[in-house]
C-alpha cells in the first residue's frame, strides 16, 4: 500500500512515522513535509494544501492507495471531498462532516441533537446578546469564536472585560458569530475516536498541556505537551466516551446525509457529572496524538485504510505498548504571541543517533546550507518511551535540555502531576 500524508507539522511526522512501521505499507509520502519527514520519507512539494485538485493530481500520480489528511484547513476546503470523488480512499472528513470542528455552534447543535453531554452554551450575534449571555453563565467566562481559528479563538477568563474584549473581536469580522459557554471544572483529556461513518474505535486517552506555562498559566497555545496512558482514569473510560459521545455524533452525521469518515477528536472535562464535551476536531491532536501513535502496536496503515474504506467494524481489540509516552513541545522564543523564527538549532544529530528519544521536528526550515532553522511558533516536539511516565519524563526532560535553540521554552511539568513520587 501506498499512502500520501498531507500536511507538515510534527502530527504529519509522527503518522508517517508509523504509517513506515506498517508491515503493510510500501512506501510512505508526504506533501509538502518538513525536515524532519524528509530523514525517513519521501517529501514532496505541495504548493496549497488547501487546494483540492492539486491533492487529488499528486495522490493520482503518486498512485496512492490511501490518503491521510493531517490538518483542518484542507478537510473544510473539501480536500477529502475530491479525492473520493476521484476514487482515491481518504482519511479525512468531508468539508460537510469537519464542520464539527470548523463552526462550535454547529457542533453545539449537533451534540444537542444526539444527546451529548457538553457545556450549556449561547450562541450571539450581537454585543447585548454577548453581555446577557455572560451575565446568564458568570465567571469564569468561556468565550469562543465560532470559527475556525486554529486554537486561538477561545479566551477562558475571570475578566468580564477580556470576555467582552475578545467576543468584541470575534463580532466584528465579516458574519462574526461568538459562542458563550459555561465553565467546565475537571481535568482534560483527549479521545481520538476513528470513524468510517458507521462504526467507530476509540485510540487511548491522553492528555495535552494547553497553556504556555508551568501550572497551566499564561495564554492558550496548541498544545505544549502531552503523556499517554491516563490511568488515574476510570476503566472503561474510553468505551464511555464512544456510547455517549462519539458513536450517537456519527449515527446523527449519518442520518444527516453527512457521515463521518476520519478521527473525531474528543476533547472532553471529566466533570463530577462525568465526561463532558469540549471541543471536537476533525483531525488528530497535536501534540496529543504523537503519544498515543507511539504506543500503538496494531498498523496504522490498515487501521486507517479500514476507516477510509468502511470496514472498521472487521476489526478487533486494538494493541497498545505497556509503554508510557511523553511528549514535550519546545517552543521558540515570544511564542504564542510573537514568535521569533530562523534562529539555528543545535544537538539534533547527537540525539537522534542515540536514538533515546524521537525528535519531530514541528516548525523547522532547512536552508540551503544544510543548516536547520526555526519556522514557526512550535519548534520540535522531544517524545520519550519509558517503562512508566517517570521514565518516559526522565529520558525527555533530558533530551529537551540538550538541544539549543536561542531564547526557546518548554513547560518542565508535562505528565508530572500523573507520576507517583
Ligand atoms: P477549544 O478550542 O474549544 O478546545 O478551547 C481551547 C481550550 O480552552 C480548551 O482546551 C480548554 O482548556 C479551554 N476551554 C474551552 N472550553 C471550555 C469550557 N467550557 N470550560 C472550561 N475550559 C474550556
Ligand atoms: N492539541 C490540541 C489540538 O490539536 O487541537
Amino acid at each position: 500500500m501506498i499512502v500520501l500524508v498531507v500536511g507538515s507539522g510534527a502530527r504529519e511526522h509522527a503518522l508517517v512515522l508509523s504509517l513506515a512501521a506498517d508491515p503493510e505499507v510500501d512506501a510512505v509520502v508526504a506533501a509538502p513535509g518538513n525536515p524532519g519527514i524528509e530523514l525517513v520519507a519521501d517529501c514532496e512539494p505541495l504548493a496549497d494544501p488547501c487546494d483540492p485538485e492539486a491533492v487529488v493530481a499528486l495522490a493520482q500520480r503518486l498512485r496512492a492507495d490511501l490518503v491521510v489528511i493531517g490538518p483542518e484547513a484542507p478537510l473544510v476546503a473539501g480536500v477529502a471531498d475530491a479525492l473520493r470523488l476521484a476514487g482515491i480512499p481518504c482519511f479525512g472528513p468531508s468539508a460537510a462532516a469537519a464542520r464539527l470542528e470548523g463552526s462550535k455552534s454547529f457542533a453545539k447543535e449537533v451534540m444537542a441533537a444526539a444527546g451529548v453531554p457538553t457545556a450549556l452554551a449561547h450562541v450571539c450575534t450581537t454585543r447585548a446578546e454577548v453581555e446577557d449571555a455572560l451575565d446568564a453563565l458568570g465567571a469564569p467566562h468561556v468565550v469562543k469564536d465560532d470559527g475556525l481559528a486554529a486554537g486561538k479563538g477561545v479566551v477562558v477568563t475571570d475578566s468580564r472585560e477580556a470576555a467582552l474584549a475578545h467576543a468584541d473581536a470575534c463580532l466584528a469580522r465579516p458574519g462574526g458569530t461568538v459562542v458563550i459557554e459555561e465553565y467546565l471544572d475537571g481535568p482534560e483529556v483527549s479521545v481520538f475516536c476513528l470513524c468510517d461513518g458507521t462504526t467507530v474505535l476509540a485510540l487511548a486517552p491522553s492528555q495535552d498541556f494547553k497553556r504556555v506555562g508551568d501550572g497551566d498559566t499564561g495564554p492558550n497555545t496548541g498544545g505544549m505537551g502531552a503523556y499517554s496512558p491516563l490511568d488515574w482514569l476510570p476503566a472503561g473510560f474510553a468505551d464511555l466516551v464512544v456510547e455517549r459521545v462519539a458513536q450517537p455524533v456519527v449515527d446523527e452525521m449519518r442520518r444527516r446525509g453527512t457521515p463521518y469518515v476520519g478521527v473525531l477528536y474528543v476533547g472532553l472535562a471529566v466533570t463530577s457529572q462525568g465526561p463532558r464535551v469540549i471541543e471536537f476536531n476533525a483531525r488528530f491532536g497535536d501534540p496529543d496524538s504523537q503519544v498515543v501513535l507511539a504506543r500503538l502496536r496494531t498498523g496504522l496503515g490498515v487501521l486507517l485504510r479500514a476507516a477510509a474504506t468502511g470496514r472498521l467494524e472487521e476489526f478487533g481489540a486494538l494493541h497498545w505498548s505497556r509503554s508510557a509516552a511523553v511528549n514535550v513541545v519546545l517552543a521558540a522564543q515570544g511564542y504564542p504571541s510573537a514568535p521569533v523564527v530562523g534562529d539555528p538549532i543545535g544537538g539534533l544529530d547527537e540525539l537522534v543517533e542515540e536514538g533515546a528519544v524521537t525528535v519531530l521536528h514541528a516548525g523547522t526550515r532547512r536552508l540551503p546550507s544544510g543548516e536547520l532553522v526555526s519556522s514557526g511558533g512550535r519548534v520540535l516536539n522531544i517524545l520519550a518511551l519509558g517503562d512508566d511516565l517517570a521514565a518516559a519524563r526522565g529520558a525527555a526532560y533530558e533530551a529537551v535540555a540538550r538541544v539549543g535553540l536561542r531564547g526557546s521554552h518548554y513547560r518542565t511539568d508535562i505528565a508530572r502531576s500523573a507520576t507517583p513520587g
